[in-house]
């Protein structure tokens, strides 16, 4: 039987100048990898959510860029430098909430301007590319280590959406703690919502947490009052898309709800995100753009309507949670708690362990 932390899997990765993910869209029922070699068709399943999740995104970004480099190489070697921003900038522009895609693409391009030559250029955006998903597979284990040591022994752990291996370059945020404490054997159940509109809970996060045999459970979103207030819950644990420099933080629609029904339970609310998702330029929540997606996410089930016909549908896809009712933030580099303005800080010009 694969062990919990086993059953992660890389949902993308670099194959021959080709980016191969999985389709998100597809799961759980089929496992279909794409083979993409244009960076337009990488935009397009990043805004189709064939790959999701910030960090996944970031990764999913960071190869676009490698990709368009190789192309624009050929089709505009002498404007090179200026149609590779352009791309860059289509590139960045592909989901808006998420920190890790701009904070992937400034990386990639900050690369391709320090690069030795034109002829390195290409090779030097690939081998960055990598080493982006690489170093948010290790903040993910070690924010694991850190994060898992807050549970409460023997507890039940609610998590939200998917901050699994597949929001990710490998292993998980906030998944990624908790696949830890289960095979640490100090958590003894996990709760997932099912995370209307998009089912990120039921197909991805239900999907990974059976594959690593822990014992789980699904609920309706609107359940986790219920679940608290029964005692049913001992902790809730969610990723980030985008977390402000005074700690509010932008996550899945419904994070938000959570976060309030657990302090007015008096349950710890933990949030794992890595430093690439914190946005220290942003003073507060309220400066984080929200996407809206397609009211069809809301009013139709597997492409069938399922709303009455005529009824307008609001379909916001993250929202913010301030950070009064954020107990602690687990990063790679360690536990950061209030107060978060000089706590996040710290964390990362690597002064607080
Ligand atoms: O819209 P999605 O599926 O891309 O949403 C992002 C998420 O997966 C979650 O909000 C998550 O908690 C942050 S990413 C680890």
């Amino acid at each position: 039987m694969t062990s919990a932390v086993q059953a992660a899997i890389r949902p993308i990765a670099w194959v021959d100048g080709r980016v191969r993910l999985i389709d998100q869209t597809l799961l759980p029922h089929r496992e279909v990898w794409l083979e993409l070699s244009d960076y337009r068709e990488v935009v397009a399943a990043i805004k189709e959510m064939r790959i999701r999740g910030a960090p996944a995104i970031g990764v999913a970004g960071a190869y676009a860029v490698a990709i368009a480099a190789a192309e624009l190489m050929v089709t505009h070697p002498g404007d090179f430098a200026n149609q590779l921003e352009k791309a860059a900038s289509e590139i960045g522009d592909a989901r808006p909430t998420g920190a890790n895609l701009a904070w992937a693409v400034d990386r990639m391009l900050h690369t391709a301007r320090t690069s030795e030559s034109p002829a390195t250029v290409v090779e030097a955006l690939a081998t960055e590319a990598m080493a982006i998903q690489d170093e948010d597979e290790d903040a993910n284990r070690a924010m694991g280590r850190h994060g898992a040591q807050l549970l409460p022994q023997g507890g039940a752990i609610l998590t939200h959406c998917n901050a699994g291996s597949l929001a990710t370059g490998g292993f998980g945020t906030a998944l990624g703690i908790i696949m830890t404490a289960w095979e640490d054997g100090r958590i003894s159940k996990v709760i997932a919502t099912e995370t209307r509109p998009f089912l990120q809970g039921a197909r991805l996060t239900a999907w990974e947490l059976t594959k690593g045999g822990v014992d789980a459970s699904l609920i309706a979103d609107s359940a986790a009052g219920h679940m608290m207030q029964t005692g049913a819950v001992q902790a809730v644990v969610t990723g980030a898309d985008r977390i402000a420099a005074n700690g509010d933080v932008a996550n899945k629609i419904g994070t938000y709800s959570l976060a309030v029904l657990a302090k007015e339970n008096g349950i710890p609310f933990y949030v794992a995100a890595p430093t690439s998702t914190l946005d220290l330029d942003l003073p507060s929540g309220r400066d984080i753009v929200i996407e809206y997606r397609s009211p069809d996410e809301l009013t139709e089930l597997n492409g069938e309507r399922v709303a009455a016909d005529g009824i307008d549908a609001i379909n916001p896809a993250f929202d913010v949670t301030p950070h009064r009712y954020v107990t602690a933030i687990v990063t790679e580099k360690g536990v950061v708690r209030k107060p978060y303005g000089s706590g996040l800080r710290n964390t990362v010009e690597g002064t607080v362990g």
